[in-house]
């Protein structure tokens, strides 16, 4: 499983959020996103979810969405339930319907085989039954159940409706039926908000055993050390995708800036401008650069002329020549120390 969104940028209305995002997720990769409120975070993993949202960004490369094995993605993003009254219990079983309905399956086909034993009913049995002990039909309550333990959950509790529990508990109760359903990616938007301590302790347990990828939102710098192995950083200047611990970014970031790779999701309030600024300058350094380029070819095909026999004689128009090169040679200069310049502004 591989993620990559190259060049993408974000916009609600004529407001972009987020432009020139680079951003590549890597398999078994536990990236926490932090920053600033409103600096787009949630909206960044929205549009992971959402690829509609992305838009082609300012940067130079060519735009694209690249999702190697169709990975499957859960996101928790406020806690939402289609229906408040069912039950804990149904809640949680929507996420195994292959086994409850292969359990329907198999209690169907044992009563019919009670009527009447025929080879093809036998060999629907068989299947149905090597289907479900395939997907783990024998060990998922078991699963949940422990699950649901972890959480604080009691087999009473399981008949109780999602009307009936508080806020927290609905969180948890969410975050329950995603990871029980092992998608590729997990995407979780402040996971801990309205969870008590015993909450966030077993989510901080289940993330750091958890197999798959995640990435997740959090302003609990606790959390974020304990279950990230690296961060994707909302800062003034744009976010920055770093391969260390929070604390570990914290304590390098004033010195040791240059440790860090940027994948530049670039966020706009404080740094559309400059980031426009910088393209206009990268597109001068090109022309520039083009222009030098030219010159140099130039002064090389008069120097070619020069040599030609009936012009190498000639003192008149070799002066006339040689004028021109020096012009040539003065005008390169001038481009250069521009050029220079230039580059160490985006530097
Ligand atoms: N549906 C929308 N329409 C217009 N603007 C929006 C919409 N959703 C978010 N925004 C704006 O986009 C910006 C980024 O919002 P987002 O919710 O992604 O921030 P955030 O980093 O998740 O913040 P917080 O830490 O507070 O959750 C904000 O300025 C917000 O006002
Ligand atoms: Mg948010």
């Amino acid at each position: 499983m591989n993620y990559k969104i190259t060049n993408g940028s974000i916009s609600y209305g004529a407001e972009t959020i987020l432009e020139e995002i680079d951003f590549e997720i890597k398999e078994k990769e536990k990236i926490a996103v932090v920053g600033r409120n409103g600096c787009g975070k949630s909206t960044l993993l929205k549009a992971i979810v959402n690829n509609q949202m992305l838009e082609e960004g300012i940067g130079e490369e060519k735009f694209g969405v690249y999702k190697q094995g169709s990975p499957v993605i859960g996101f928790l993003k406020q806690v939402e339930f289609e229906d408040e009254s069912t039950s804990l219990l149904e809640e949680i079983l929507k996420v195994y319907k292959k086994q409850t309905d292969l359990e329907r399956r198999i209690e169907n086909l044992e009563k019919a085989l009670k009527q009447e034993t025929s080879d093809k009913l036998v060999k629907e049995y068989t299947n149905a039954m090597d289907m479900y002990k395939f997907y783990d039909g024998y060990t998922y309550k078991k699963e949940y159940t422990t699950a649901l333990n972890k959480f604080g959950f009691t087999t009473q509790d399981e008949n109780k409706k999602i009307s009936e529990f508080s806020g927290g508990q609905r969180t948890k109760i969410a975050f329950l039926r995603l990871l029980l359903s092992k998608p590729d990616i997990l995407l979780l938007d402040e996971p801990t908000n309205h969870m008590d301590i015993v909450g966030k302790e077993t989510l901080e347990n289940l993330l750091k055993e958890y197999k798959g990828t995640l990435i997740f939102v959090s302003h609990d710098r606790y959390f974020v050390n304990k279950i990230a192995d690296s961060l994707l950083v909302f800062e003034k200047n744009g976010a920055k995708y770093l391969n260390c611990s929070y604390d570990e970014y914290i304590e390098n970031r004033e010195e040791k800036e240059e440790l860090f790779t940027t994948k530049k999701v670039k966020n706009k309030n404080n740094e559309y401008i400059l980031n426009k600024e910088r393209n206009k300058i990268k597109n001068k350094i090109k022309k520039l650069e083009n222009e030098i380029n030219a010159n140099d070819l130039e002064i090389k095909r008069i120097e070619a002329e020069m040599q030609k026999e009936g012009i190498n004689t000639d003192y008149v128009k070799l002066n006339e020549l040689q004028e021109k090169i020096t012009a040539l040679n003065k005008q390169n200069e001038e481009k250069l120390i521009e050029w220079e310049a230039l580059e160490n502004k985006l530097s």
